[in-house]
């Protein structure tokens, strides 16, 4: 796992509110909607035959995956897993009995992943055809053999920007993910603010996608080549966390992050010379306001029960928030509400709640930066695992 978010989950969202595109704050310059769908649905359903076609390294996933995951991914028909563009690995374990909604689905790889995985039903969205009747064959035949229910695993056509369009009923899915597509989306707000509303309460959208270590100029983000593969379209970092925050998703977990190598010159010129990078985030949809706009102690704590298959020993909430199994972490608010709320909840002990306000929840236990606190409470606070 290559990732530099620091230990304890440190970088909390800034506080937004309204609509950050439209406000002019971020992401105002995308093409036309209808330019944008046309011309990458041209790119992955004509340019591109298979993941040897693509330019960078944007696209194609990054990392080993999970044994559960590779043994997942043995029994997924070869034709899927050609024409697998993704950057990342969004399906995280222990969804048996979930419902998974994949936005831009592509060839279904993730889709048959989550399926096997145990999801109780699985819709991939996506709007290019020829992506979708790849999809499409091998369903019937993998669920059989799965022994998944008639209509578990299912494509549909459709805009992820218009979800209830595509027939996707609100509150609907437990689990949203998706592989890299938001960043080709030319209305970002609209995929957020979807996703929030097919999510049911305690729902999460986790899913991998290109970033930017910047915001990229007008003549970078008309280059169809450069957004088709999925770097143009990249958002930069912190509008991402603005327009996460926009649609309700505070305090998005960053759980894994790899750099993205541009190989060929004249993409790499185009981009000038802005660094891209492969993000998995986990977005919470928890009930309105119960996520702070930064890390705060309650004095709560959180013990894993090691009870997510494939995660026995440990597991991730984020790059620097990992419990290890029966082990007392010191949680931040944010975190106690995410463990306690969520579809994690059943993996869970969380301990304390909100009725006392110990400052800023800081690594080290010690928020406040004007001294008055004894050697004693400094070492004990850093002698305890903690997780903002
Ligand atoms: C980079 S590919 C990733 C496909 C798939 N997630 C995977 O991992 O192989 C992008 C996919 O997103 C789809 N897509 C892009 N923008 C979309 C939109 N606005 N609505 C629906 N699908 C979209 C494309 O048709 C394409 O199949």
């Amino acid at each position: 796992m290559a990732c530099s978010q620091k230990k304890g989950c440190g970088s909390a969202p800034p506080a937004t509110s309204g609509d950050a595109r439209s406000s002019g704050a971020c992401c105002n310059s995308y093409p036309e909607p209808d330019d944008t769908h046309g011309a990458v649905q041209d790119y992955y359903g004509r340019v591109l035959t298979t993941s040897a076609d693509l330019k960078t390294s944007a696209c194609t996933a990054s990392g080993r995956p999970h044994p559960v995951i590779q043994a997942a991914l043995a029994r997924v028909p070869a034709e899927v897993l050609d024409k697998f563009y993704g950057c990342g690995a969004p399906v995280p374990l222990g969804i048996a009995g979930l419902r998974v909604l994949d936005l831009g689905c592509g060839s279904g790889r993730d889709c048959y992943v989550a399926a096997a995985l145990g999801a109780a039903s699985v819709t991939g969205v996506d709007m290019t055809p020829a992506q979708l009747a790849v999809a499409r064959r091998h369903a019937g035949e993998y669920a059989q053999r799965q022994g998944l229910a008639e209509g578990a695993l299912r494509f549909v056509e459709g805009r992820i920007e218009d979800l209830e369009g595509a027939g996707v009923a609100p509150a609907s899915a437990d689990l949203v993910i998706s592989n890299c597509v938001v960043n080709l989306s030319p209305d970002k707000p609209a995929v957020l603010a979807g996703a929030w509303r097919a999510l049911a309460p305690g729902g999460e959208m986790h899913f991998s996608d290109v970033y930017a270590d910047r915001r990229l100029d007008e003549a970078a983000r008309a280059d169809r080549t450069l957004w088709g593969e999925c770097l143009a379209g990249a958002l930069y970092l912190e509008d991402f966390r603005r327009l996460a925050a926009a649609a309700g998703f505070a305090d998005p977990r960053a759980l894994h992050a790899a750099p993205i190598a541009v190989r060929d010159d004249a993409l790499a010129a185009a981009a000038g010379g802005a660094r891209f990078a492969s993000i998995t985030f986990r977005l919470f949809k928890l009930a309105p306001g119960l996520l702070e706009n930064a890390p705060e102690d309650y004095g709560q704590t959180a013990v894993y029960k090691g009870s997510v298959p494939g995660h026995e020993d440990a597991y991730a909430l984020d790059c620097g928030c990992v419990f290890e199994t029966g082990r007392s972490v010191r949680v931040s608010g944010n975190t106690a509400a995410i463990l306690s709320s969520s579809w994690l909840a059943p993996h869970f002990e969380v301990s304390g709640d909100r009725s006392r306000h110990l400052g800023r929840f800081e690594e080290s236990g010690v928020g406040w930066p004007l001294g008055n606190v004894s050697e004693d409470a400094v070492g004990a606070a850093s002698a305890r695992p903690c997780c903002s």
